[in-house]
């Protein structure tokens, strides 16, 4: 049986899933919905709050006779920021009595800079809120209205003054590799964003999402984006811009000054454990049994409400996953951190890397060893696609799986290879 040195870091992701409008390019579990029953979400809420919690402690490696340690949580959306304040201070009261919060728990919540839900901050600082990751996603007038965002560049900013005032730990999103933007305007709304101090600040590229408004124009001829070659100019010129204002490219999209990373995310990159709730929510986390639960919740607002009105959970899918898997898992999320992902943790797992391929992109420089971890470097991070369908070694895949079912969810069984491992 594997028996795991350390117990994986927990996070708690809570999902809400309304906005005030549709972002044309978003392809998040998001829906805008004139009326909200609160009360009922809440309810649903602490109910599979509950209920995830019972199937962690039941299933877990731990000797968990005290409350399980948090290390973050996690409101994502959709728009949080929209969530009544007493709502989110429910969740995080329920769950401070249910864990041992960390000295040091992050507890994020994501916010539009709208001039409504600006002055909501203090309400959310109040309710346990003290890190937030401020939607700005662009300081551009043409570029705001392009993305559809329902705020000016002025509210951005007025609400980033009010956040730092409010919040130990701040930080932007930004989206970057619009059709007729230049670096220049790039490194205008970056510079803007720099003189604020930030000490972290995530920098998305354009995707063009199936599904979304932007792929049905960009299907239907219109450029909607930046090509390739114009969108890796971008990323270099905002990894040098970042460094330069002492922020480490951490990961792929996301930049922070030493100790400022996002803990949350740091879990889902070093494919630790979370729970998860609200709809569209996933979670994951290692067993007993050597494999790794890995569960899914209903997407439909209202279907999940439904179910765990029914069911105490929202969940529809529960996969407990091979260690293959989660070896792959290991290496997909490591390799886009700057820490990259430990050679040992690797081959604890049961994947084997293609090591012809391996020394191949360490040649080009696209790989690098160091300190036992195997690191993309900044070249290799913009082909990662590309290095993880090569460096996979597919041969060596090992599926026992089975289908379960419960009566009321598909649960799909793999059988963990049985291996020792040790640190
Ligand atoms: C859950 S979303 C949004 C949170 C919040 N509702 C907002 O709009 O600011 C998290 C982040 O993903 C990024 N994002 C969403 N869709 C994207 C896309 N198609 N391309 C690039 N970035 C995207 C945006 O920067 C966004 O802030
Ligand atoms: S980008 Fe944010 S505000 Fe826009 S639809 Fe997606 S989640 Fe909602």
């Amino acid at each position: 049986m594997l028996k795991l040195a350390k117990q994986p870091r927990l996070g708690l992701y809570v999902h809400w899933p309304f906005c005030r409008a549709k972002c044309p390019y978003c392809d998040f579990n998001s829906h805008v919905s004139k009326e909200i029953d609160n009360a009922a979400w809440q309810s649903a809420y602490l109910k599979e709050l509950d209920w995830i919690l019972d199937q962690y402690q039941a299933q877990t490696p731990l000797d968990l006779t005290g409350r399980p340690k948090l290390q973050s949580i996690f409101f994502g959306g959709g728009t949080p920021s929209l969530m009544p304040p007493d709502l989110i201070g429910a969740i995080c009261d329920r769950a401070e009595h249910l864990f041992d919060f960390s000295d040091t728990i992050e507890i994020t919540a994501e916010a539009n800079p709208t001039s409504v839900e600006t002055d909501k901050l203090a309400g959310f600082w109040a309710a346990g809120i003290n890190r937030l990751s401020l939607g700005i996603q662009s300081l551009n007038k043409d570029h705001l209205s392009f993305l559809g965002r329902e705020h000016s560049a002025d509210e951005a900013l007025h609400a980033l003054q009010i956040a730092k005032r409010l919040f130990p730990k701040v930080s932007a999103d930004m989206i970057y590799g619009m059709p007729d933007q230049t670096i220049t305007s790039w490194m205008s709304d970056l510079h803007r964003l720099q003189s604020e101090g930030l000490a972290h600040l995530s920098a998305y590229q354009l995707t063009i999402e199936p599904g979304t408004v932007f792929y049905t124009r960009a299907r239907n001829g219109e450029t909607m984006r930046v090509n390739a070659d114009h969108m890796a100019d971008f990323y270099s010129a905002t990894e040098q811009a970042m460094a330069d204002a002492g922020l480490n490219g951490y990961e792929i999209s996301n930049y922070a000054k030493a100790g400022s990373e996002c803990q949350h995310n740091l879990l889902y990159w070093r494919a630790e454990d979370w729970l998860a709730i609200g709809p569209g929510a996933h979670a994951r986390f290692n067993l007993q049994s050597g494999g790794r639960w890995q569960g899914a919740t209903r997407r439909s607002p209202g279907g999940w409400l439904d179910q765990v009105g029914s069911q105490n959970h929202g969940f529809e899918t529960i996969e407990i996953e091979t260690l293959q898997s989660h070896g792959e898992e290991i290496l997909m999320m490591g390799l886009r951190l700057a820490e990259g992902v430990s050679l040992s943790r690797l081959s604890k797992s049961s994947i084997r890397l293609d090591e012809a391929w391996v020394d191949r992109f360490i040649s080009e420089d696209w790989l690098t060893q160091k300190g036992g971890s195997l690191i993309a470097t900044l070249e290799g991070r913009q082909r990662l696609d590309y290095i993880l369908g090569q460096i996979l070694d597919t041969d060596q895949i090992i599926d026992t799986g089975q289908i379960i079912d419960t009566g009321q969810n598909l649960v799909r069984q793999q059988q963990a290879p049985k291996i020792q491992t040790s640190d």
